[in-house]
Formats: structure tokens, sequence, C-alpha cells
């Protein structure tokens, strides 16, 4: 595959009003409950990245009907809980650690084996997470040494153990993974989680007629049960934008003197919001206008100014509910004045690259003084990036783009190589973020 280099010209102002793509997370899930479903769901705004689209594949290998993506519209007829068939070859979850997690919690549940394979980032990231909790349900799954892709997955035949599962980390992805293995499972299963994470499973699996409750036992642990061998009914669902993919255009303005920007129908699930909350704490212009619901999620217009930010201490409560934020605040961090300090996210070094590592170096490249740590990073900032010197994304998309934006506080050009990985979640970055007033081009590689 050719190699896209992005070349960011320093400097610039944030102006507009623009609309960024689908919420990744809540796309992979409208497949997923869609095609489980019993009649058609109907999908508006779906995010056509390379994740997403993945999860779309898989569900076509095994036998569901789909029809788009056509400009963010997707019809699924739902097969029902049983009506998965056996796919003919490996499924390929390409970039996509969602996808993989959450199939996994399906697959455990159906009378087939299926096996799941990756890309090199994909192949590296841990697993045992989901087999551990599954593999307490009765499922019977193998992976590489090490719990790394690939992951075969032998059919149970839908008969999985209920079980009432504390999890390890905060995560999503395993809380899901264990509630929808749970759909197959003979009694109630329930997932506790040590901290608030994305609910958007939760939501979606009530939108679509199947009861999830949630009891939260202090302010931080929430418990999400269900019944196994219950129906979904297929429905239509509107995506919101995504909050992850806003984050990028938020720091954009935040930093750059003179920036004005409107962010619209951003999807703002408090379990999301953690960008916004630090932000704020830094001292950035962020108003949330013409709040409304869409479909079971909040939504609003994020409208953001610039204002001189400072560096913090980030509240560690936050963490989660901006996980895949940290990359594009790092970046924030670097132009605040003073020191931010972020500890309590070792669950970044385990994301599509190392974020904590990588993001470090490649601050550091750039001149700016970023100490990583076990489980965060120490920023001193309050100075523009002094150096030029070429960036790496390591297969990760969302370096990619969080460099992309320290362009705007850059003495000189900067260069960032392996940049196609933008797709993954966000195809139409390059054309919105110089729609704003950035100048960044790409340059194919053979
Ligand atoms: C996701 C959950 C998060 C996030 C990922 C998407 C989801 O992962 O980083 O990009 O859709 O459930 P974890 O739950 O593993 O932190």
């Amino acid at each position: 595959m050719a190699n896209v280099k992005f070349i960011v010209q320093p400097g610039g102002t944030v102006k507009g009003r623009i609309r960024v793509p689908g919420d990744k997370s809540i796309s992979h899930r409208s497949i997923m409950l869609g095609a489980i479903a019993e009649g058609v769901t109907t999908v508006t705004g779906f995010l056509e990245g390379a994740d997403a689209l993945a999860t779309l594949q898989a569900f076509k290998d095994m036998g569901v009907q789909i029809e788009g993506p056509d400009n963010g519209n997707v019809t699924i007829h739902g097969v029902g809980l049983r009506g998965l068939k056996k796919p003919q070859k490996p499924m390929d979850m390409g970039n996509s650690g969602t996808s993989t997690r959450l199939l996994a919690g399906i697959l455990a549940g159906q009378d087939f084996d299926c096996e799941l394979i990756g890309d090199a980032s994909l192949s590296k990231r841990p697993m045992k997470r989901v087999t551990d909790p599954l593999a307490l349900m009765g499922a019977k799954i193998e992976t590489a040494e090490g719990g790394t892709l690939p992951m075969k997955i032998y059919g149970t035949g839908g008969a999985l153990k209920a079980i009432d599962y504390t999890l390890p980390m905060a995560s999503a992805q395993v809380k899901s993974c264990v509630l929808l293995a749970g759909l197959y499972a003979d009694g109630q299963t329930c997932a506790l989680e040590p901290a608030p994470t994305r609910d958007h499973t939760e939501r979606m699996l009530n939108g679509f007629g199947y009861k999830v409750t949630t009891n939260k036992l202090d302010a931080s642990r929430t418990q999400a049960c269900l019944q196994g061998g219950g129906m979904l009914s297929g429905r239509h669902i509107d995506v919101p934008s995504d909050i992850s993919s806003a984050a990028f255009f938020m720091v954009a303005a935040a930093v750059s003197p003179g920036s004005d920007l409107v962010v619209e129908h951003v999807g703002m699930n408090p379990t999301r919001t953690g960008v916004v909350d630090i932000l704020k704490l830094m001292g950035a212009d962020i108003t949330l206008e013409n709040f409304h619901e869409v479909g079971g999620e909040p939504v609003a217009d994020v409208h953001i100014k610039y204002a001189p930010l400072k560096g913090i201490d980030i509240p560690e409560e936050l963490v989660p509910l901006a996980i895949d934020e940290f990359p594009v605040l790092f970046v924030a961090a670097a132009h605040a004045q003073g020191t931010t300090v972020l500890t309590g996210a070792e669950e970044l070094r385990v994301k599509e690259s190392d974020r904590i590592q990588v993001m470090a170096d490649a601050l550091q490249a750039v001149g700016i003084d970023a100490q990583p740590t076990a489980d965060g990073m120490v920023i001193r900032g309050g100075q523009q990036c002094p150096q030029k010197a070429p960036i790496l994304s390591h297969h990760d998309h969302r370096i990619s783009m969080a460099m992309t934006v320290a362009g705007l506080n850059a003495v000189d050009q900067v260069v960032i190589d392996d940049c196609a990985n933008v797709n993954t979640s966000f195809p139409i970055f390059l054309e919105l973020i110089n729609q704003v007033g950035m100048q960044v081009e790409a340059v194919k590689e053979e």
C-alpha cells in the first residue's frame, strides 16, 4: 500500500461551522444489533470508515443482507439471535479492536466455528480481556500465544452459562462483549465496571426492546445486567457525529488565536464527554448549544473559541470518559502554560499504538518537553513546537490527526508519516481540517 504523508504548514486560525462523521462506537453497534434483531433496521449517519466497514462486512460474511452504506444510510435485514450463518473464510477485523472484542461475544454463542484475523497493529492487542470472561461462560476460544489474534471461536450452540463478572479494567469493549454473550446465556448475565465507561451497548439494546438494567453501586461502580434468550426488534438509528472526531477540531480552535468554530450535532453521551470537561478545566472557551436527543443519545452543537489554556492535573475519574481523546489532549497540554499531568491512564498503552510512548516521542520530536510515565504523561507546555522532525504515526489514526493539529502551534512544517490510517475513523479529516483554515497536504509515496 502507498504511504500517505501529511505535510502540515505551521500556524493558522480555525473558523467555520462543520459536521464531522458519525460516531464509530454507535456505528459498530448499529450493525451488530441490527443483524441479530428480528426485522429491518435502518441507519442514518453511519460512519463509512474502515473500522465500522469491517463490522459490516463480517455480518455480510455471516449471511446477513445489508444494503449500503450509501451516504451514511444502511439497511440491515436482521436474522434474529439464531440466524447467523458460518462464514466461508476467516473474518478480517482490519485495525478494529471494537469489531473484534464485541463480535467475540456474539460469536461465542453461535453453533458454528469461525476465525477472526486483523492487521499488524490489531494482531498485537490483548484479547485475553475478552476470552477470559467468555471462557467462564463456557465458550471455546483459541488465540495465538500471548492471547492475541488470530482468534478461533468454536460453536457452542448457544449454550453459554450466565455470569456475574467484575471487569478488571474500565473497558466498554469488555463490558459489551460480556453483555452480548449474555444474550445467548441461560439466565442473568451481569458486568460490573470499576469506573463508568461508554454505555452505547446498554442504551442501544434498550432501544431495540431488549431490557438492560443498570445498578449504580457507588459513585464509580455500575453494574449492567440482562437476561439471556430474549429478542431484539429492528428499528431506526440516527448516528450522531463522533465526539472523538470532533475533539481534534475542539483542540484546534482552542489553541489557535482568533479561532471561532462550531461543530454540529455532536454526540454528548455523558460517558464520552471527558474531553469537554478536561478542556474546560484547562480554560477553554466551549459552549454546548442546541441540546437535544437523537434515538436515545444526547446531541449538541459544540462552539469553541480561542482562549489561553493552562496546564492541569487531569482528574483520574475523567480518564475513561476521554480515553480516545488523549493524543489530541496532549497537544492541547503542549500548548497550555504550565505543567499538565496525566495519571491512571495505563489503558492508553494498549490502544491502536502505545499512545503514551508514541505521543511522547512525537511531541519530543517537535521539541516539546513530554515525559512518559507508566500510566500517563507529564507535559511542560506553553511554547510553540520549535523543531522540525519526521513524525511516525505507528499505524494509529489518532496519532496522525493529533500531530496534524500540533501544526497550528509549530514554527516549521510538521511532516507525519503513515497517515492512510486516518480512514479507519475519519475519512474526510483532511478535507475538513483544510476547510476550517489549516493547510495540510497528503502526499502519496509508492
Ligand atoms: C470503544 C471502547 C473503548 C475505545 C474504543 C471504542 C467501544 O475501548 O477506546 O475506541 O466502542 O466500546 P475500551 O473500552 O477497551 O477502553
